[in-house]
């Protein structure tokens, strides 16, 4: 695929971020995601290619743009799958706090996941303690194998857990083990990619979340030759039914990073508030600064982009 996808990617997340982040700390999340919406489906409008939702803002009665199954991009080739989620992090955003992202990602056709809008649990390290991990050990055997992998103590290993009460006991064992602990009250795609940023501070991510977010993850920690491993949690019968019509048979199923993301795939996130990644979006008179991470698999590069838009020469 042409390499050049990957600044076209950067793009929409960009626009994303930029319309978003004007409703920083408003306490409106849906205006703010609508916001987020509408930019990245009017910049995926004009990239060469023939895109397809995978992973998306829900089901097409649910959602007006973005859903699953939506076509987007001018048509041309390649055939690619999209997981988009325009704005990771609503009530971050909407409360002004750390760590919410807009975040696109591509793959050949048939190469995402399609996980339907449910849970999934999680472990995620960064390449040094790739091959260390097993979501189904417990947490302070996970510890013990990554501190060992990275050839540190399991006192220096931070650990990301989205602060919940389903958590509570793994808190409570990843404390006891002796690993310190980042706990988040949302978005958890941006910690799992920091987790393999070297100096990020961050060693491993634990625990529940979105499972369309896992895809997003695992999409990015591909390109970063980091590894996650994911299982969906069913709370109800219907999610079950929902998964099968998504062509999920195996319900326990552990997925790892290839099998959520298969083939060349390329990632990019734009900050809307600060985080452990990236930096957010900031405006001046007549335009805005935007931090962006972008990255393809095939060749593993990242970049990290801070761009200036002038609203003068292209309108927000
Ligand atoms: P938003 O959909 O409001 O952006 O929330 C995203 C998120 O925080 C994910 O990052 C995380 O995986 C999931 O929600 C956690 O779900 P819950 O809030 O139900 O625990």
């Amino acid at each position: 695929m042409d390499r050049n996808l990957a600044l076209e990617l950067v793009r929409v997340t960009e626009a994303a971020a930029v319309a978003c982040g004007r409703w920083v700390g408003k306490g409106n999340k849906m205006a703010a995601d609508d916001a987020a919406t509408t930019a990245m489906r009017k910049t995926l409008e004009s990239i060469d290619m023939a895109g397809v939702v995978v992973i998306g803002e829900g089901e097409m009665d649910e959602a007006p743009m973005l859903y699953i199954g939506e076509e987007v991009g001018n048509g041309s080739l390649p055939q690619v799958d999209i997981a988009v989620d325009p704005l990771e992090g609503t009530n971050i955003c909407a409360k002004g706090m750390n760590g919410s992202i807009t975040t696109i990602a591509l793959a050949p056709r048939g190469g995402f996941l399609h996980a339907p809008d449910m849970y999934m649990d999680k472990i995620v390290v960064g390449p040094a303690g790739r091959g260390s991990i097993d979501i189904n050990a417990t947490p302070s055997e996970n510890l013990r194998r990554v501190a060992e992998a990275k050839k540190c103590a399991i006192e220096d290993l931070t650990v990301v857990i989205l602060d919940r009460p389903r958590h509570d006991e793994m808190i409570a064992e990843v404390r006891q083990a002796g690993a310190r602990i980042h706990l988040i009250t949302d978005g958890d795609v941006a910690p799992a990619i920091a987790c393999a940023v070297e100096d990020s501070g961050i060693d491993l991510m634990m625990g529940i979340g979105g499972a369309p977010e896992g895809v997003l993850a695992a999409a990015a920690l591909k390109c970063m030759g980091g590894e996650m491993q994911g299982r969906l949690v069913f709370m109800e019968e219907q999610e079950r039914d929902r998964a099968r019509t998504m062509g999920i048979e195996d319900f326990d199923k552990v997925y790892n990073t290839e099998e959520m993301a298969q083939g060349e795939v390329f990632f990019a996130a734009t900050g809307v508030t600060d985080g452990d990644l990236l930096r957010g979006t900031r405006y001046f008179a007549g335009g805005a600064v935007t931090h962006s991470i972008v990255m393809r698999s095939k060749t593993r590069t990242v970049r990290f982009v801070e761009s200036r838009h002038y609203f003068d020469s292209k309108p927000a």
